[in-house]
């Protein structure tokens, strides 16, 4: 017999949610930048070449931090090849990707984008060829008032005021050795900690991002967080982690259990982070900056012109499969509103992107597009801790996988409560039984749903076969709120006093 069940007390919090849980990510990387956020001559562009079409459905999505400008594209980035006059940046080639870089988008023109999709910068120095000094100087030309070389730079390229950028990440997966540059623990944690000092030295109000592991399965991971941390603790406040899902054989019940090991994953980081803290009999508690997370697997093995400009790379069309798995993956960050601060949906557009363009042509959302605007939209407020009951599976990989994955978050001013549940279940609906310990006056008044496809539909150009339901809100019976969980389905469940 399946079944779920969730209790819920407002004075039950795991913490406020950061808002910049809500963050996403775009890299110089196939179509993200070139034909995605920026395409001058596009019948939406503005004035300065930004996809308006695009910048509104990135303003739906509400969110308030972008990671820039990679991604593994940042360890063989130099930035002073994207700035000053357009015609005089040089074309180079990106190693990452096995492209080319045109360079007519660099800093300046992100920090006017952010602007004008209304988002803060969460910007990447390069620590793969380059190193300390030329990430304290573009610190320099971005934060620091006038009269020095880097920051009347800035000003003759015509930002008179400091951007004031105030998250810096130091480096990209340098545990990895697909990075330029990669590094071992212990040298990375000597370049970070060298790195962090001269930038706060620069700037003090700063925030830096210690890379963590690329992914889960990583064989240095855990002993990579504890080496490097260890050494660069007192010039660091998050290290990062890394996780894409996949359903590359094909085996849905078990693709659709991944979320079990983002919160596996959660749980193994504030383990290692906690343990150097304890360690060092510190007073600072260090965060996390899941500063990339999605599923990631269709487009792989696509085939691309050697170092063509902004090449089809990496764009994964969704199904809705896929978006329930992203469900699943937002409630785990949801549920550890306590130590993950920042969160980045990688990516934004085209690449890996809840948003996909044509060229000269349309902009719409993919099916990952919907539990992450839900969540961004109403899952603002108070991670609550619930108790939760819910029969369980088996898969090959997996054991005990909840049937029914589920966050909570009851808004600031404790009016509104929100229920998350994903029903992973393929054939059978589950009904959620939520217990409201004290919730006394709250009506649920919204029941949306993304459910009735096949695994395997997709959102096109012109037909979106994965969108939201309006469903008929359930009844509160006592204290209990009953709602049926449609087979494969994702839910959020509003009550409002
Ligand atoms: O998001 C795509 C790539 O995935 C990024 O460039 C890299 O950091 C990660 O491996």
């Amino acid at each position: 017999m399946k079944y779920a069940k969730m209790t819920l007390c407002s004075e039950y919090k795991t913490g406020k949610i950061d808002e910049r849980i809500y963050g996403s990510f775009i890299e110089h990387l196939g179509r993200a930048v070139y034909g995605g956020i920026y395409e001058p001559g596009h019948p939406a562009a503005d004035k300065d070449g930004f996809r308006t079409d695009v910048s509104a459905l990135i303003k739906e999505l509400n969110v308030p931090l972008v990671r820039y400008p990679g991604g593994n594209f940042v360890s063989g980035y130099n930035w002073e090849d994207g700035i000053g006059p357009v015609n005089l940046r040089p074309r180079k080639l990106e190693l990452a990707w096995g492209t080319t870089e045109p360079n007519t988008f660099g800093t300046d023109e992100f920090m006017k984008w952010c602007k004008a999709v209304g988002t803060e910068p969460m910007m990447a120095v390069n620590l793969g060829t380059r190193g300390p000094d030329e990430a304290r100087n573009l610190l320099e030309y971005c934060n620091h008032p006038g009269g020095t070389y880097w920051s009347d730079l800035r000003k003759k390229n015509g930002v008179a005021s400091p951007y004031g950028i105030k998250l810096w990440c130091l480096g990209n997966e340098m545990d990895g050795p697909w990075q330029m540059c990669h590094k071992e623990a212990a040298e990375y944690g000597r370049t970070a900690l060298e790195t962090a000092k001269l930038m706060k030295w620069t700037d003090p109000s700063i925030e830096t991002v210690l890379c963590g592991s690329s992914s889960y399965s990583m064989k240095t991971f855990g002993e990579w967080e504890t080496t490097s941390l260890d050494i660069a603790y007192d010039s660091v406040d998050y290290v990062s982690m890394h996780q894409y899902h996949s359903n590359n054989d094909n085996y849905l019940e078990n693709f659709l259990a991944k979320g079990v090991e983002t919160e596996n994953f959660i749980k193994s980081v504030v383990s290692a982070l906690d343990y150097v803290q304890g360690k060092r009999h510190s007073k600072k508690q260090i965060n996390i900056s899941f500063d990339e997370w999605n599923v990631w697997y269709h487009s792989n093995g696509a085939k691309f012109e050697k170092w063509s400009e902004a090449p089809h790379i990496l764009e994964d069309v969704y199904n809705f499969a896929d978006a329930l798995v992203v469900g699943t993956m937002m409630n785990a960050i949801i549920r550890h509103a306590d130590r993950v601060k920042i969160a980045c949906l990688a990516q934004l557009v085209n690449v890996i992107a809840p948003i996909m363009t044509e060229n000269g042509g349309k902009a719409w959302k993919q099916t990952i597009f919907y539990p992450f605007f839900f969540a961004s939209n109403y899952a603002r407020g108070y991670s609550l801790q619930a108790i939760t009951e819910t029969s369980k599976y088996d898969t090959r990989w997996y054991t005990d996988v909840p049937d029914v994955d589920t966050s909570a978050v009851l808004s600031e001013d404790g009016n509104e409560l929100v229920i998350f549940a994903v029903n992973r279940d393929v054939k059978d609906s589950i009904t959620l039984e939520t217990k409201l310990l004290d919730f006394e006056g709250f009506k649920p008044v919204r029941h949306v749903a993304l459910e009735g496809c096949d695994p395997e539909d997709i959102n096109t150009a012109d037909e979106e076969k994965v969108r939201p339901t309006e469903k008929t809100a359930g009844d509160v019976d006592g204290k209990i709120l009953k709602t049926k969980l449609e087979p494969m389905s994702w839910n959020m469940i509003v009550l409002k006093k």
